[in-house]
């Protein structure tokens, strides 16, 4: 739609609808990407419809209200948060530990109830996430006040920072919203922000955090809401506080509710007949937990009806309807037994921690991280000494802390190593990292870890082409970069020990069968240095080719949602890298093709084709056809009858006059950026 400002139509009435419009759409898409985990548009048109937003708004600037979405960041660092009373006391749960206790707190509801012990209550089961407790407030529909549990009673005012929370709507939406809601839920960060918070703390030269639950602590108790911002917190709604304007029955149906107003609900919540179905999720969870992308420590059993939670009341500090089933503690003490320095992938030294062997939640763990040599001075640890080590999902386990009335008077400070264990390269610590690095070319283990990384699972999934093996690659000098895999033969893999025929396929087909993985998996594979999985599906999906990403500008790079300027220099830096560049091309060359991302089923475009001609002045022709593609369509070079759309620039030519003669449909650009938008659909076009 254009903005068309003829004698009956008030500018600011017509600039008004479509700041609603887009501020609808840019919540909507919001709601899509980081509640749903399934965008429908790419970065760059979210982009768009996020700058078009700014653009209005500066252009009326009485029409910006504290829910649009331009406002999520805003104002200057806070002094200090202030008090917030809870209207309800935000309550605690009792625990349970295991399935007899879980049954005993069915027996005790049960009894308050005067129900016989064989009768079947209906329980709502909830992860137990591992974060931090917040109240929200909404007043009519607007996000109005946001506090932490506090003490129960007292909380803090953080509504600055939950603000910047992008799975959260600033506005409720869909029917019947009430008038005052009141909402509880827990704050917290995914593994992934965690480990890229961490990472990021290190080469700051800061402390990393302990586990994501501090982490999310840390990042929405921060007084400058511009730090908040950039650290992806998510949340999960899973209470009701006070409310006004709406009744629910149960559990089941507040939930329902207020997933349909848009809050983010755990979509792993489930309502189960009778306690041994809640016992039976409890222990499913605890086995999901490792592949969970965040942390849990237990689940929650709410009785569903409300009605019954009444019945049943509260006691001090807990209500009676509830349990919190608690897992397993992931945390541990044992004796720390060596600091080695580990070399990896970047050649980054790490000290680890050798531990005395110790089980964590069914895990031993004899290894762990120790972050880097000013985490260690700064924690004052020592070998010799007593520490509580801690694991959280994949993370590597992690020293948390010295129990000092345990150390000896044989216990001794370390010192980062002079050269490279591994190479024997002196080592540098580069100017405000705190990473000690070698600058070893040829160090062993950097290249093993490249490997590693290469062909694991989530990368380009190599199966077969394990530690083992890549060892047996290096030390017999058949591989010294990843390109180097793409041209081994049957013979090579006949040199390793204990190889047969059937192997030596399996590996080579291996091999061959990844040169065709999705071109996101491949930028992951690549290791550039802060790029996650993640990272690398946006990089895909928002440049379609290697040979975009290749070209992008640190500009372009950080126009992407989530891509900060430290990533987008990374990313430069990698690309820019003769070496780096030289693999890549000798990995092309031996056949590897990593694939488009996978169109989108049932984008807006699905099945339809377009011509560009004529000078576009919106957007060059390559992202056009990536937006066209994004949305499940396809570009192509000529027109004929087959052809959809014909997009008309400036100036068109010869294959405008076709279109004329063929009858195809052909839109100007605004009707095609239109489109895009949402605001028209290609029927209607
Ligand atoms: S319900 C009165 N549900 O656990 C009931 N709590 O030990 C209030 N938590 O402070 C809590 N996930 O921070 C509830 N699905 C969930 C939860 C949950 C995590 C936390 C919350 C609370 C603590 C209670």
């Amino acid at each position: 739609m254009q903005l068309s400002f003829s004698d009956t139509l008030d500018p600011r009435e017509v600039a008004g609808r479509r700041i609603e419009e887009l501020r609808r759409l840019l919540e909507h898409h919001n709601r899509l990407y980081y509640v749903l985990d399934a965008p429908q548009i790419s970065d760059a048109e979210y982009d768009a419809l996020f700058r078009e937003l700014q653009g209005l708004e500066q252009h009326f600037p009485d029409l910006v209200t504290p829910e649009s979405p331009t406002q999520r960041v805003g104002g200057a660092p806070l002094e200090r948060f202030a008090p917030v009373t809870h209207r309800l006391p935000m309550l605690s749960l009792e625990n349970a530990v295991n399935a007899a206790e879980i049954g005993e707190f069915d027996l005790r509801v049960k009894k308050v109830l005067g129900l016989s012990p064989d009768a079947v209550i209906d329980y709502v089961c909830e992860p137990k996430m591992d974060g931090l407790a917040v109240e929200l407030v909404y007043e009519n529909g607007g996000l109005s006040i946001a506090s932490t549990r506090g003490d129960g009673v007292t909380g803090e005012d953080v509504t600055t920072n939950i603000r910047t929370i992008r799975a959260l709507p600033l506005r409720l939406g869909g029917e019947r919203v009430p008038r005052l809601l009141e909402v509880r839920g827990e704050v917290f960060l995914s593994l992934e922000a965690f480990q890229h918070i961490n990472a990021e703390k290190e080469e700051q030269g800061e402390a990393p955090f302990a586990n994501p639950r501090n982490a999310a602590a840390g990042s929405l108790r921060q007084l400058d809401p511009r730090v908040t911002a950039r650290r992806p917190l998510s949340v999960f709604c899973y209470a009701p506080g006070l409310c006004e304007g709406a009744e629910f029955d149960s559990q089941q149906v507040f939930l329902h509710a207020a997933a349909g107003w848009g809050l983010p609900v755990n979509p792993l919540i489930r309502r189960v007949q009778g306690i041994e179905a809640a016992v039976a999720y409890y222990q499913e969870m605890q086995e999901r937990r490792e592949s969970l992308p965040y942390e849990i420590d237990g689940t929650v059993i709410k009785v569903d009806s409300f009605a019954l939670q009444r019945e049943l009341g509260e006691k001090s500090r807990s209500p009676r309807w509830a349990v919190a089933c608690k897992f397993p503690p992931r945390q541990a003490v044992t004796v720390l037994e060596a600091i080695i320095p580990s070399v990896g992938r970047t050649g980054v030294i790490t000290p680890v921690a050798q531990l005395r062997p110790v089980e964590i939640s069914g895990v031993t763990v004899s290894r762990a991280t120790l972050h880097n040599w000013d985490e260690i001075a700064l924690k004052d640890i020592r070998v010799g000494d007593t520490v509580v080590v801690e694991r959280a999902g994949d993370v590597i386990p992690a020293v948390v802390r010295v129990l000092m009335e345990r150390r000896g008077a044989d216990a001794l400070p370390s010192q980062p190593p002079q050269v490279c264990p591994e190479c024997g390269s002196p080592v540098v610590r580069i100017a405000e990292e705190v990473a000690v690095r070698c600058m070893g070319l040829a160090c062993p283990p950097q290249i093993r870890e490249s490997i590693r990384h290469f062909a694991s699972r989530n990368a380009m999934d190599i199966e077969g082409l394990g530690e083992k093996f890549i060892e047996q690659l290096l030390t017999l000098g058949l591989v010294r970069s990843v390109a180097d895999l793409y041209v081994l033969t049957r013979d090579d893999f006949m040199r390793f020990e204990r190889m047969g025929d059937k192997l030596a396929s399996n590996l080579l087909a291996a091999i061959e069968s990844s040169k065709q993985r999705e071109l996101g998996r491949f930028i992951f594979a690549l290791g550039i240095r802060h790029v996650g999985e993640r990272t690398a599906k946006s990089l895909a999906q928002a440049f379609g080719s290697l040979e975009n990403l290749e070209r992008a500008t640190v500009e372009e790079l950080v126009s992407i949602r989530d891509i900060g300027a430290t990533v987008a220099q990374s990313i430069c830096t990698f690309f820019g890298n003769r070496e780096n560049s030289a693999v890549i091309r000798r990995m092309l060359d031996a056949g590897v093709a990593p694939a488009a991302e996978q169109k989108k089923v049932g984008g807006r475009f699905t099945g339809k084709s377009f011509v560009f001609t004529g000078t576009l002045t919106r957007f060059t022709r390559e992202e056009a056809r990536r937006l066209v593609e994004n949305e499940g369509g396809h570009a192509v070079g000529s027109v004929s009858k087959k052809t959809d759309y014909v997009v008309a620039g400036e100036d068109a030519g010869s294959k405008l006059a076709k279109a004329r003669e063929l009858g195809v449909t052909v839109l100007e650009e605004d009707e095609f950026a239109g489109m895009l938008q949402g605001t028209d659909t290609p029927d209607s076009a």
